[in-house]
Parts: structure tokens; sequence; C-alpha cells
């Protein structure tokens, strides 16, 4: 049985650029020849499937992979997974989604896991997202938008997962500006102890153009060695 390597990508909050750091990633990786799976165990706000983040990060994994087959749990509402799991009547167990994570590391060399919001959006009324993490082996990747505030927002979301245990590879700087501007670059290194992988800059979406971006502006010796690791 593989062991895959697992990389959960978590961000600073909702709609920082999770979805488009974990397609260019997946796709780079794709077009490198490494085995990549790309799953969302937790999604809410789904209204199509085919606006779905689980939809989106399987065409950029390319394997062909369903967006059913690498959700565990996907809602209407747009809003935290376990008041969306209230309002429709359902619940999110836990050890589903752990469960979950794990059985995707006997499928691919690397996994890729979106997940949901930020990093202590609870999943019921028991645990965070973060708590679930806690009981797998994967690392977080932190998506940050290069703004004023992130670097607050980062450092805060860095002690929160190695308070539970949750090793950090680093942190991905989503619409980077050239200059580090606000100073996040410098202060995220030195204060949370975590190397800054990449600097993603405002940029059209296409699958394969993202992965030609991000292929410019990952640290990909890092990000290589991090997935070795
Ligand atoms: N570097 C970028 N350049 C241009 N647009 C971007 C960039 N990063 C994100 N966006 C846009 O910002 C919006 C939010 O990004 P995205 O969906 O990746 O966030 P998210 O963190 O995955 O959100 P969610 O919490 O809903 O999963 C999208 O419309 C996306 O296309
Ligand atoms: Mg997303």
């Amino acid at each position: 049985m593989t062991t895959g390597k697992g990389i959960f990508i978590t961000g600073t909050n909702t709609a920082v650029g999770k979805t488009v750091v974990t397609r260019g990633v997946a796709r780079l990786l794709t077009n490198k020849g490494v085995d990549v799976a790309a799953i969302k165990p937790v999604e809410s706000g789904v209204d199509q499937v085919e606006h779905s983040d689980a939809f989106a990060i399987c065409r950029a994994a390319g394997r062909g992979h369903s967006p059913a087959s690498v959700t565990a749990y996907s809602f209407r509402t747009p809003v935290s997974p376990h008041l969306a799991a209230a309002i429709e009547n359902r619940h999110i167990d836990e050890d589903i989604v752990v469960s979950f994570l794990k059985g995707w590391l006997s499928q691919a060399e690397v996994v890729l896991a979106e997940g949901a919001g930020g990093l202590l959006v609870p999943l019921n009324s028991r645990i965070t997202y973060a708590d679930a993490i806690a009981q797998t082996r994967y690392t977080l990747l932190i998506v940050a938008p290069d703004i004023l505030g992130t670097i607050n927002a980062t450092l805060l979301t860095i002690e929160a997962a190695r308070a539970r245990g949750i090793a950090v590879a680093g942190v991905v700087l989503n619409r980077a500006t050239s200059s580090d501007r606000f100073g996040n670059r410098e202060a995220i290194s030195c204060f949370g102890r975590v190397p800054i992988l990449g600097t993603v800059p405002e940029l059209d979406a296409e699958d394969d153009l993202l992965a030609d971006k991000l292929e410019g502006n990952l640290d990909l010796e890092r990000f290589f060695s991090l997935l070795l690791s």
C-alpha cells in the first residue's frame, strides 16, 4: 500500500485563494509527473457541482476523480460547515472526516486537501477542523492574502496549528505585491518560523496558466523537499 504525503491547504480566512493555490499546485505537480489527488473533504455553499471547489480542484489534478468522490460532506448553504449541516438537518461526524483524509493517503503520492474557510471553523458543536487535522499526518500549507493585517492573521493560524501538534510546512502569500509592501514576508517568516513557499501574483485563472505562474513564484526546491520529507 502506498502512503502519500498529505498537505492540508488552509487559509487565514475564507475567499483568500485556497482553491486557486490548490489548483495551481495540483496542476504544477501533475505536469511534473507527480501522482496527485486533490480533495475537498467538507464544502458548503455548493449550488451547482460545476461551481464547486471539488469540481475545480479535481479538474486541475487531472486524475479523473469525480467531485463527489473527493468530498465527504457537501452542503448547499453558504455558511460555516457546522451551521450548514445544522440548517440542512445533517451532522458532520469528525471520525468520517478524519478517515476520509487518512484514506486518500493510500490513493496518491501527494494528497492536497483543501480546507473550508480558516483553520478554526467548527465542523460540529464539539470540534473544529484543526482538531480533525491533528488526528492525521497532514502538514499545513497556509494561504494568506498579501494585505495589511495578514501578519497577525497568519501568526495566529500558525500558533493555533502548533498548539494542536499540526506541523506547518509554510505560507503562500496570494495576490502578492512585488515588493514586500506590508512587511508580510519578513514578519511571518521571522515571528512564525516558517518558510514563505510562494508569492502568487494577481493572475488570470486558467489552470495551465496558473501552473506556469506558480512555477515562477513558488520556491520549488523547498516545496519538493517538503514533499519528500
Ligand atoms: N491570485 C489571484 N488572482 C486573481 N484572482 C484570484 C487570485 N486568488 C484568488 N482569486 C479569486 O478570488 C476569489 C476567491 O479565491 P478562492 O476561491 O481561491 O478562495 P478560497 O480561499 O478557496 O475560498 P473558500 O473559502 O470559499 O474555499 C475567486 O474568485 C478567485 O478566482
Ligand atoms: Mg475554496
